[in-house]
């Protein structure tokens, strides 16, 4: 049985259904993404694009100035990596670009870009999940690992599970090894509210990807004019946390899985967490993990940053 098989049967027999947001992104989730990063309500990809146009070299200036391997979790289509890469190759920087994503289609996508962007740069992909790939980067020869980690992917683990994420990645680095975190900032409620509930309903369209990958690849039966998209957030734990909601009791069937799933009226499927952060919480998060903060940029509207931590 296959991962995504698998991890859709339990997510649905689960007392509290869920459907990781990994599988958001196939061919049509990459397109429905790079979509919602140009929307007005999505703030987090212009702050952390106007970051790295301002700071690229401040940045840049932080990473081991012997040879190293830079390696990017999750790193999509790289509209806003292409800032640092340029910015780290007019330093003359010597690494080697690894992106990593488990859609091996973004990676085709940002191999074409990167072309574009940067041809002279040393560049392999990897289309695997985080750690199955930084685990084998981390066992090549002993150069400095710099780890990117943008785009608040991080946020995508909720409070109680981004500890085993940081553990992880922690014991995957040396010494001195650096990671880059961006992270989307607590703020207005309303104004997280509207950045995962678009106007033009292109999120919504996004996390009904997830029963239409189900009905496509698995063959689900899901009709989607049964469900609604609803999303809310909690300024406790800084989670925004989003869920398709079945409108009528039904059943529907998945022929991979050879069964059928009950749902309620009004019973969700959680489809989506993207935590954020404030300092104090990113603080702790460093030091429990091993990092020590070493310096942070923020936009000229103070809705996100991009930290520099180093594994002590
Ligand atoms: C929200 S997008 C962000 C892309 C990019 N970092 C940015 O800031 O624009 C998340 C990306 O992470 C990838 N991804 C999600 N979970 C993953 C996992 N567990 N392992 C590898 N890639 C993953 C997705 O395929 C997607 O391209």
């Amino acid at each position: 049985m296959s991962d995504y098989l698998n991890d859709v049967i339990k997510g649905l027999k689960a007392k509290d259904k869920y459907l990781l947001s990994r599988y958001f992104y196939d061919d049509i989730g990459d397109g429905l993404f790079q979509e919602i990063m140009t929307l007005d309500e999505y703030y987090l990809s212009r702050a952390e694009k106007e970051i790295f146009e301002n700071h690229a070299e401040a940045i840049c200036a932080e990473f081991p100035q012997q040879a190293f391997r830079m390696a990017e979790l999750g790193a999509g289509d790289g509209t806003k990596t292409r800032f640092l890469l340029q910015a780290a190759l007019e330093a003359k920087l010597d690494f080697h670009y690894h992106p990593i994503d488990i859609s091996a289609n973004v990676l085709d996508i940002l191999s074409a870009n990167l072309k574009k962007w940067v041809p002279e740069l040393k560049t392999e992909g990897l289309a695997q999940e985080y750690f199955e790939a930084l685990r084998g980067l981390a066992k090549m020869e002993g150069k400095p690992l710099v780890v990117l980690f943008l785009g608040s992917n991080i946020g995508n683990f909720r409070r109680d599970n981004v500890d085993v994420f940081m553990a992880e990645l922690s014991n995957s680095l040396r010494p001195g090894d650096l990671f880059l975190l961006g992270v989307d900032k607590k703020k207005d409620p309303n104004r997280i509210l509207a950045a995962y509930n678009d106007s033009r309903g292109v999120t919504a369209a996004f996390n009904f990807n997830s029963l239409r990958r189900i009905n496509r690849e698995l063959g689900g039966s899901f009709d989607l004019s049964k469900f609604k998209f609803y999303n809310s957030y909690d300024p406790h734990s800084g989670e925004s946390r989003s869920f398709l909601i079945s409108l009528v009791k039904q059943d529907v069937y998945i022929e991979a899985a050879k069964q059928s799933f009950h749902f309620e009226a009004h019973e969700a499927i959680h489809t989506e967490t993207s935590r954020k952060y404030g300092s104090a919480d990113l603080k702790d998060l460093a030091q429990k993990h091993g990092f020590k903060i070493r310096t942070e940029f923020t936009d000229s509207e103070n809705l996100y940053r991009d930290q520099i931590w180093e594994k002590l």
